[in-house]
């Protein structure tokens, strides 16, 4: 429904907008590679930044490809037709903040703490935009799926409501909150970040037993992705209203309810994704993947209640999910049941003609990596009836019963786990382009990337499937004590208040200042056929005002309405120079801007990105 049988296969050319790229000075080279599994380890590593990179070329307003983001906003793909991804995902921007927090809590990185901040003050505005699912008056329009870049209400046809995003945008920010707590900053958890996550809070335990699309924006209806985010949402929101001092009793009311609502999507095989409707679907669908890895949390058991990564029925539902994918796909021929194989949406998908995504791929990776650290934690695995065939499949000899970690089965088991898991990352390593772009999907049959490019949410899925095979884990959400299941389950709500989160005071942060900037030069200047623009100017870095050496532009984000010339150098903080634009024709010949040169002063700060947007004159 909707766009999904309008859609075409025109795609961008995915060679223009790499060339765009500086130097990949980690890039590794093209070739077979899947068989090398030795090099998993070297590609990941190479792989990371250029994930992360990837995800802030699409954030406002600095982002190498986001031009027309305002700040804060982060842009699903910096694809402007065939898919139209060039809007701001109240989803996606959630995933990919929580994955942002995670690497900021882990690493350090100031640079990020200034994007987290800025999506924040970005989200607390987004939550007043009226738009065509409500308002915040009644909370109802927290479930606007998507903004226009510049954070205004889009007002096109969409499947919408979709009730997820608050929950997830509640997650995120929870995620940064519990840091400033940790960190001395309760001020600001209290004033600014609470407000927001209040207001997400209220709307899942007012609606969270409503039907509404679910995360492929495709089926009215309940979907356990979203039912299994609303949960985590408030079972982590009562903990952290009372870190802060605060309650939320609809949290504690209705979060029991949820969890009883859960379990009805399990079918006694498998995990049915969208139930309260009519899909002629099998219900298998990489949905319940993503549920049990953002749901995943480090302190939990192999818990059934909370479908946890290791639990025997995530794992049974992994199996039943991975090989409805086996004989749809030809990349997928002759591979064994027990090895790892190309993964999707859904086996009946039909957008784009229905090919295996990145993110779905990198998911049954990431949570086997993760149900691996709870085996190790827990010191043991238990096979049950539920997970045996699961087992079957990668070590041919299990049998039902507990194997602790001392034990050459557990080794066996764990070791077998490990391997399979990789599988899947060397799939996607296979189908990945040297440069490191991540598309939204690649191809059934050939491989070659598809639909989107520069996927932030396929960047992000690089970055947390890399973290769970490292065991660098995201904090504990209370799954553990979230796990009691009422003897009947109502369907009940608890109505929200409702207010606009106002401070975004932030305080000044420590940060470390950096020494080299990655500049973005934007010009609009409407061009024809065999024309390119470049930019030249005072520093070797743009050529020393030399035509010949000047930095030419990319134009594949160029459209009639924004004819965008774009390019990006990296600069020494501090560095003043004077620059101009010119053309270039296709016999040679140079045409100068008028005068006078442009002059610019990098900024000496925290921040990694900063850009220029002009006019040709
Ligand atoms: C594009 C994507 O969201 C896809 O999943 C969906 O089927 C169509 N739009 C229709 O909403
Ligand atoms: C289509 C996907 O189906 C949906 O989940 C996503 O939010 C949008 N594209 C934007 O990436």
């Amino acid at each position: 429904m909707f766009l999904t049988m309008l859609v075409t296969t025109l795609l961008l050319p995915v060679s223009t907008l790499i060339s765009l790229l500086p130097p990949l000075t980690n890039a590794i080279p093209s070739g077979p590679r899947l068989d090398k599994r030795a090099d998993l380890d070297t590609w990941i590593a190479a792989q990371t930044p250029i994930s992360l990179s990837g995800i802030l070329a699409n954030f406002g307003p600095s982002g190498m490809k986001a031009y027309g983001a305002s700040t804060g906003i982060l842009l699903a793909s910096p694809s402007k037709t065939n898919p139209d991804y060039f809007y701001t995902w109240t989803r996606d921007s959630a995933l990919v903040f929580k994955t942002l927090v995670d690497q900021f809590i882990s690493t350090g990185d100031t640079d990020l703490q200034l994007q987290i901040d800025d999506y924040i003050s970005a989200q607390a505005k987004l939550q007043t935009v009226s738009n065509p699912s409500g308002s915040l008056s009644n909370g109802a329009g927290l479930a606007e799926p998507k903004y226009m870049p510049t954070g205004s209400a889009f007002t096109g046809d969409w499947g919408r409501p979709q009730r997820d995003g608050p929950a997830l945008r509640s997650t995120a920010l929870i995620a940064y909150g519990k840091w400033l707590i940790n960190n001395g900053y309760t001020a600001a958890a209290t004033n600014i970040v609470w407000p927001v996550v209040q207001n997400d809070l209220q709307y899942v335990g007012q609606y969270w037993n409503q039907t509404g699309f679910d995360l492929w924006e495709e089926v009215n209806g309940s979907s356990f992705f979203t039912t299994a985010a609303q949960h985590r949402a408030l079972v982590e929101g009562s903990s952290f209203a009372a870190s802060i001092g605060q309650t939320c009793s609809n949290c504690d009311s209705q979060a029991p309810q949820i969890r009883c609502f859960l379990q009805q999507y399990w079918n006694g095989q498998y995990i049915v994704s969208n139930i309260n409707t009519n899909t002629g679907r099998s219900g298998k669908d990489a949905n319940s993947c993503l549920a049990s890895i953002h749901t995943f949390d480090p302190e939990a058991g192999c818990d059934d209640a909370t479908f946890q990564p290791c639990s025997p029925k995530m794992l049974a539902n992994h199996k039943a999910l991975t090989d409805s994918f086996r004989s749809v796909y030809a990349i997928n021929a002759g591979i064994a049941a027990s090895s790892a194989v190309a993964v999707g949406r859904y086996l009946e998908d039909v957008y784009y003609n229905g090919n295996p995504w990145y993110l779905t791929t990198l998911c049954a990776a990431e949570q086997l990596y993760s149900a691996l650290y709870q085996f190790n934690t827990a010191g043991s695995i238990t096979i049950t009836s539920t997970s045996l065939s699961f087992w079957q499949a990668i070590y041919a000899s299990a049998a039902t019963g507990t194997y602790a970690s001392s034990s050459s089965t557990y080794t066996s088991l764990t070791s077998a786990l490990k391997t399979y898991a990789d599988g899947y990352v060397a799939i996607v390593q296979k189908y990945t382009p040297a440069s490191g772009a991540l598309a939204e999907q690649f191809d059934k049959s050939t491989g070659t990337p598809l639909s989107a490019v520069d996927l932030t949410w396929s960047y992000a899925s690089f970055l947390t499937m890399a973290a769970a095979r490292n065991n660098v884990l995201p904090a504990s959400w209370g799954a553990a004590t979230a796990s009691t299941i009422p003897s009947t389950c109502s369907a009940s709500s608890a109505t929200g208040s409702y207010t606009a989160a106002t401070n975004t005071a932030w305080p000044s942060f420590p940060c470390t200042t950096v020494s080299t900037v990655q500049l973005t030069f934007n010009v609009l200047a409407t061009t024809s056929s065999g024309q390119n623009v470049y930019v030249v100017g005072s520093i070797a870095e743009l050529g020393t005002w030399n035509p010949t050496n000047a930095i030419k532009l990319g134009a594949d984000m160029y459209t009639d309405g924004t004819p965008l010339w774009y390019g990006s150098v990296k600069v020494a903080a501090g560095t003043a120079f004077e620059y101009k634009y010119l053309r270039k024709e296709s016999d040679g010949s140079v045409t100068w801007e008028s005068d006078p040169n442009r002059s610019f002063t990098v900024p000496t700060s925290c921040r990694k990105d900063a850009s220029v947007s002009d006019n040709w004159r």
